[in-house]
């Protein structure tokens, strides 16, 4: 490893991903997740060290220097990650923080977990941060780290940034540790947020929990400091997307995707991890009773959704794994012909150059998260298309809404609605459909992972409020 680094991320995960394979065979991937799409190309910018957990249970790693820069393993036990993140993280957190669409579950050992394993990750960061450094903690998972970093280390300027959606003061309010979090957080210099909706539930949370004085978008402590809250609508790295799509390989990939897909008259799209957030049910519901309706005609649309594996051994995601299984082969059972079935379905994760491929051949994507943070996937699709043609889908419930206006929003518990909303995506005139994505594709090459950095990162250097 190089000197100490002047800039740090720390997040629960780390870009790359360590799979043990049951013969002791170890490899690394990509780690799933919105989160390291976003952050992998600002790292390998702006140099530095990343701080996350590798993937494996019970495993130490050394750190190890990846695209230019240091990569710094956090090993989890096997019982930190059921309590700490299978537990407090992904079934207490998680669902709450996206409207409770599944039941949080609060247990008191999960905390306690919590509590320990962002105390490591502040620790681990107070001993590899250069005098000063900036270290911008990540999401959810590390809430504690800003004040627990700041108590060990005074001198750095300390950034967080959540993923995720930040919860109203109704739905907030039922987490019994509910102070304690708004205390890890405002720990921070600065608290960044996907929309502003978000940062004002934190400002007024903050002022109603902690007792103090809110003014400007900036929380007052007691001891003279202040945490600044505000909106950065994360990104992608568009240029890198637009580039990788228009490549000969992946132009090679998608007219072969196509072959064996049959060249369907009509191809929808749809990519997620596998998350209950994501409206999957209803998605397959809707495009379900399109087929049986026959204003989709299942002999020559194709409905292709790639899944993403995910924590999957938390109850609700089993479940969820379970009910698609079930809609898709009930849909597929329905309405296949004897050689093509109108979903096609993979329960797997792909390499960028395929989503790409996947990107540029749909002519509709379908894009139904009953809740989402921002959804990067979306930006993914606008960024891939090779010209004005194809149709974004998009929930209002996602934070990308907010800016991709001229998507054809969708409400994803609106049946009716939403299966409307899909078939004049599918059937609307070229001039209307272009007119949209003419205007996606200004908002997605206008608004960058870079500017998003800049932005965290220059407010994060100024003065405070
Ligand atoms: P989340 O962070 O909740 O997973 P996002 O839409 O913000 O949601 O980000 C998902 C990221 O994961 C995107 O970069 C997308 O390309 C990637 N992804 C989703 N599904 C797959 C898949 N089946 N194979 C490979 N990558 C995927
Ligand atoms: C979302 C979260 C990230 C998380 C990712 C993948 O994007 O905001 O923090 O890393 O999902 O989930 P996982 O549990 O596999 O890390």
């Amino acid at each position: 490893m190089s000197e100490k680094p002047h800039f740090v991320v720390v997040a629960n995960r780390l870009p790359v991903d360590r799979i043990v394979a049951e013969n002791g065979d170890v490899a690394w991937g990509t780690s799933p997740g919105g989160l390291v799409t976003a952050l992998e190309p600002v790292m390998r910018s702006q140099g530095g060290a990343w701080v996350g957990w590798h993937g494996a249970p019970d495993e130490e790693v050394a750190p190890f220097e990846h695209d230019g820069y240091d990569v710094v393993p956090v090993p989890l036990s096997a019982l930190e990650v059921e309590e700490y993140y299978e537990g407090f993280s992904n079934s207490t957190l998680w669902p709450l923080y996206h409207d409770t669409v599944a039941f949080p579950e609060f247990h008191r050992e999960w905390w306690d977990a919590y509590r320990t394993v962002n105390r490591r990750f502040a620790e681990t960061t107070a001993e590899l941060a250069a005098e000063g450094a900036t270290v911008w903690v990540q999401d959810y998972q590390l809430q504690l780290v800003p004040k627990m970093l700041r108590e060990l280390r005074p001198d750095l300027r300390i950034g967080f940034f959540l993923h995720i959606p930040f919860p109203p003061t109704e739905i907030f309010s039922q987490l019994p540790w509910r102070r304690e979090i708004l205390e890890g957080l405002t720990g921070a210099d600065l608290v960044g947020l996907q929309v502003s909706g978000a940062a004002s539930n934190f400002l007024r949370l903050a002022r109603t929990y902690l007792g103090h004085r809110v003014e400007k978008g900036a929380v007052h402590l007691p001891d003279g400091r202040t945490c600044r809250a505000h909106a950065y609508p994360i990104a992608i790295d568009t240029q890198g997307f637009a580039d990788l799509a228009a490549s000969p390989e992946v132009i090679a990939e998608a007219e072969a995707m196509l072959d064996d897909l049959g060249h369907p008259d009509l191809l929808l799209l749809g990519v997620d991890r596998l998350d209950y957030t994501k409206g999957l049910r209803q998605r397959l519901q809707a495009l379900g009773e399109l087929f049986a309706e026959g204003q989709l005609d299942p002999s020559k649309v194709v409905f292709l959704q790639v899944a993403t594996p995910s924590r999957e051994r938390v109850e609700e995601y089993r479940k969820l794994r379970d009910d698609i299984d079930l809609l898709v082969g009930r849909i597929n059972s329905e309405f296949s012909g004897l050689r093509r079935s109108p979903i096609v379905y993979r329960h797997a994760g792909f390499p960028r150059h395929t989503m790409a491929a996947m990107y540029r051949i749909a002519d509709v994507m379908v894009v139904t998260p009953l809740r989402d943070g921002m959804n990067l996937v979306a930006k993914e699709y606008v960024a891939c298309r090779p010209d004005d043609t194809g149709a974004l889908v998009l929930s209002e419930f996602a934070g990308a809404a907010k800016e991709l206006r001229q998507a054809y929003q969708v409400n994803p518990y609106d049946l009716n609605g939403m299966k409307d909303v899909i078939m004049q995506a599918a059937t609307d005139s070229p001039s209307a459909s272009r007119r949209r994505m003419r205007s996606l594709k200004r908002q997605v090459a206008g608004h960058t992972i870079d500017m998003w950095a800049d932005a965290f990162l220059g407010d994060l250097a100024g003065p405070d409020a």
